[in-house]
Formats: C-alpha cells, sequence, structure tokens
C-alpha cells in the first residue's frame, strides 16, 4: 500500500539519525527522521501532512562520496577533509578519489591522467554543430546542449557496465573544458584552440580560452578552484543526476539533466550573478548602501547563505584568500575589498556567511574570465562529483521514485465543456 512519509520535525544538518532503527526504504530514498514518524494512507481523510519544504535535512541517498557537516562547517571528500585536499592535491587526484574511494598510487594517478589527456579532443561533428548555435546563447545552456549531442558519437554510451561507465565518465570530465573554451571562442568568431595533452585540466582549460598559457599561479590557483568544487553531496544537480540514472538512462542524460539544475541562480548560476551585482555597485562607498537597500526590499544577494551550511562555508575560506591573491597580482584589489565590505555588511545585517559563490566571482573575474563562463567553469569541476554519483548509483540501483503529498481536491464530478462556466 503506498504511503506518504510525514516528517514533523526533519533532522537538522550534520545530526546522526535520532533512531537509526527507522530507516525505511522509499523506492529508492532511505529516510531518517528525527522524531516521531507518522506513516499514514493517503486517503481524503488523512490527517493534515507537513512536508520537509525543498527536502532539506531527509538523507534521500546513500553515498561515501562526500559528506557536509553544516554546523560545523565541515565538507569531506571520501573521508579527506577539503582543506587538506586544497593544500597538498590535484584536480586528478580528487578525480580519482571521487569514483574509487581512495587516493592514488603515483602510477595509478599517471594512467589516469593519462586518459583523460588523450580523450580531451572532442567530435569534430560536435565542433560543426556547436558552430550553428545562436552567439548570444547562454555558454551553461550550450554545454548542456553540446553533452546531450556527445552522446550520439558515443556508441558504448548505453552499455552500464563499472568499465565502460568508467570510461565515459572520463570522456566527459575530459570534454566539458573543451566545450567550454570553444563555445567561448566560436561566439567570438574566433576559432577554437586544439587541447594540449601535455597540460592538466586547469592548465589546459585557460591555454584554450585564451589561446596562451596561463601563469603558474593562475593555473594553481586555477587547479584548487576545481578541487573545492569537485562534490557536494546531494545538492540539487547532483540529487538530478542521480534521479535521472536511477532510471538506468544513461550518463550522458543523467549529466545533461544536471547541467539544467546546476544553471539556476540558486544553485550554480549564482557565481556569474555575483559579479553582476559587485559591478553595478560598482565602488567600495557604495557597498552600504547597496546592500541595505536590496535587504530591504527582501532581494536575495547572490553568494550568501547555504541550505546545509550554518557556518563558513569551508570553500569560502580558500576562495576568499584566492581573490586577495588575484588582486594583488593583477594590481588591483578593488573587487577583493569590494567583497569584504559585502561580506561585511551581510553578516551585520543578516548573520548570513558567503558560500562558494561569491570569492570564486572576483577570482575569475581577475583572471580575465568572462562572466557568464562561471556556472559552466562550476561544472567543469562538478562533472567528477556527478560522474562518481552516477557510478554509484548504477552500482547498487533503485528506481528514485518518492511520492507527493497530494494537496488537491478528490471525487470532483466531470463536467461537460459546454456546461462549464
Ligand atoms: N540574501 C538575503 N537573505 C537571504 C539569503 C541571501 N542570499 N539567503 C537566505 N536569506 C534569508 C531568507 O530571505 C530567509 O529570511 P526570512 O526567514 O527572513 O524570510 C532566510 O534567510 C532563510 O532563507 P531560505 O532561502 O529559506 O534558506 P534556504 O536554506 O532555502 O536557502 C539558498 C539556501 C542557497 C537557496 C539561499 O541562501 C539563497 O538563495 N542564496 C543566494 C543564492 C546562492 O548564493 N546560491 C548558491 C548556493 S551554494
Amino acid at each position: 500500500m503506498p504511503v506518504t512519509i510525514v516528517a514533523p520535525a526533519v533532522l537538522r544538518a550534520g545530526e546522526p539519525p535520532a533512531f537509526p532503527g527507522h530507516r525505511l526504504s522509499l523506492a529508492g530514498p532511505v529516510c531518517y527522521l528525527q522524531s516521531t514518524l507518522r506513516l499514514m494512507t493517503n486517503k481524503a481523510n488523512a490527517p493534515a501532512a507537513t512536508s520537509a519544504a525543498g527536502l532539506r535535512g531527509v538523507f534521500a541517498a546513500s553515498s561515501s562520496i562526500s559528506d557536509v557537516n553544516g554546523e560545523r562547517g565541515e565538507l569531506i571528500y571520501q573521508g579527506y577533509n577539503i582543506h587538506d585536499l586544497a593544500k597538498h592535491s590535484t584536480f586528478e587526484e580528487v578525480i580519482f578519489l571521487l569514483w574509487n574511494k581512495r587516493l592514488p598510487t603515483r602510477s595509478e594517478l599517471s594512467e589516469l591522467e593519462q586518459s583523460l589527456r588523450a580523450s580531451y579532443e572532442v567530435p569534430g561533428e560536435l565542433i560543426a554543430l556547436m558552430k550553428q548555435f545562436p552567439h548570444e546563447a547562454d555558454p551553461i545552456d550550450e554545454l548542456r546542449t553540446a553533452i546531450s549531442a556527445l552522446e550520439f558519437y558515443d556508441p558504448n554510451a548505453r552499455d552500464l557496465s563499472r568499465e565502460s561507465s568508467v570510461k565515459t565518465a572520463i570522456k566527459l570530465t575530459a570534454q566539458f573544458p573543451t566545450i567550454v573554451a570553444a563555445s567561448d571562442r566560436i561566439r567570438r568568431g574566433l576559432d577554437p584552440v586544439a587541447p594540449d595533452g601535455s597540460l592538466n585540466i586547469a592548465t589546459n582549460f585557460l591555454y584554450m580560452l585564451k589561446g596562451e598559457k596561463p601563469s603558474e599561479h593562475d593555473a594553481h590557483i586555477f587547479d584548487i578552484c576545481l578541487v573545492l568544487h569537485a562534490d557536494h553531496e546531494l545538492n540539487a544537480s547532483t540529487f538530478t543526476a542521480r534521479v535521472v540514472a536511477g532510471t538506468l538512462a544513461d550518463m550522458y542524460a543523467a549529466v545533461t539533466a544536471a547541467i539544467g539544475a546546476l544553471s539556476g541562480p540558486l544553485h550554480g548560476g549564482a557565481n556569474t550573478n555575483v559579479m553582476k551585482m559587485l559591478l553595478e555597485i560598482g565602488d567600495l562607498e557604495n557597498v552600504e548602501p547597496y546592500i541595505k537597500k536590496a535587504l530591504a526590499e527582501k532581494r536575495k544577494i547572490m553568494g550568501f547563505g547555504h541550505a546545509v551550511y550554518k557556518t563558513e562555508d569551508p570553500r569560502a575560506t580558500h576562495l576568499r584568500e584566492f581573490s586577495k591573491q588575484a588582486g594583488e597580482s593583477a594590481g588591483d584589489s578593488k573587487w577583493y575589498e569590494m567583497s569584504r565590505k559585502v561580506e561585511e555588511v551581510i553578516f551585520r545585517e543578516k548573520g548570513l556567511y558567503p558560500n562558494v559563490d561569491f570569492f570564486s566571482a572576483s577570482t575569475y573575474y581577475m583572471m580575465g574570465i568572462p562572466l557568464d563562463l562561471y556556472t559552466p567553469i562550476f561544472a567543469i569541476s562538478r562533472i567528477s562529483g556527478w560522474t562518481g554519483h552516477i557510478l554509484e548509483q548504477y552500482s547498487d540501483n533503485k528506481l528514485i521514485r518518492p511520492r507527493a503529498e497530494y494537496i488537491g481536491q478528490r471525487d470532483v464530478p466531470y463536467v461537460p465543456i459546454d456546461q462549464r462556466s
């Protein structure tokens, strides 16, 4: 019999379930509920129910890939603290970690790097197709459409075995940067720059974008930005990817859907809007009146607040420093200083902390990256996490099919069209 699960009080992020025995498998999602569980039949006379709005605090999948502790401001990938990975690791090493649950040996890392580099190039047909896209198209939408089309050129796309899926994951992770850089150059009337298989993902992307090798400093900062954005537990786009993979649709379909979810301003779309806001504010003196007015008008300030973190997002700690360094190395700290002022005013007025998107905006701006590429850059990193979650979903699949709490009418008599007022 179908049941609706009602959580009168939802679990706070980071808390262990109060009653671990109460683990209900509901067509895929697993819900741990903090307090009394009420199971009720889905009948008209059932008691009024309160669902967890936006599924906050509901565990909807089991995963070892990453975990967020919102109270402590902690993020781990496969058990490793993000601060250690940001300090010591590389994006390629993190990709291996997310897909394989452990850090690679030197030879395993080298093998993965070789496979990724050998896959940088995209089919010529895809570049020809991208040249047909309208030049004013948003690059995140171009990426979504290109990834959907890329499936046509992979004869093994429907093979969902681990071996074949890892190959697809390598291909997707290697080709996201090529597609994003090519789409930017095409709209500027330039020829795409062929990928350089001697470079890592971060350096190769900046090279393909600008047509010249980036400084070591920029390439290093960018690499760590990719490490920081690689995975974030069951965020909206990752959940989307798992839902699609749960139907046993192929990896391209799951990733295409995930890009759609990422594009929204409440998710990955926030970073571009942060920079638009900073440009609109214009100078340091205008920060305080601008933010106060925006808050008085109940406008959301992009790059602040988080569904899980109740303290500083640990990724923002690194990005704040990168924004500072990027400003210093370009001899222009204006955007960093304005960002610090925005941070101060919002904390004073609302008690909100910056999230991953806030300082990444001024960091990328100082690196000369066009504003509307910030969200595709998020995707260049997050593809590693999406594919990790899709591999995990395929390995122990259950169709994800929750229930809706029906709030409409029942037993409504059908009125023929001519008799309706
Ligand atoms: N600016 C101003 N107020 C904000 C805010 C922001 N960025 N984020 C949250 N708030 C306020 C809300 O207005 C609300 O206040 P109220 O209770 O007085 O109405 C309260 O904080 C709770 O907000 P809510 O949107 O319900 O919290 P959430 O957990 O659902 O939201 C986000 C999480 C990320 C959607 C939200 O913080 C947001 O929209 N941030 C801006 C977009 C962004 O940066 N997204 C990237 C996330 S990594």
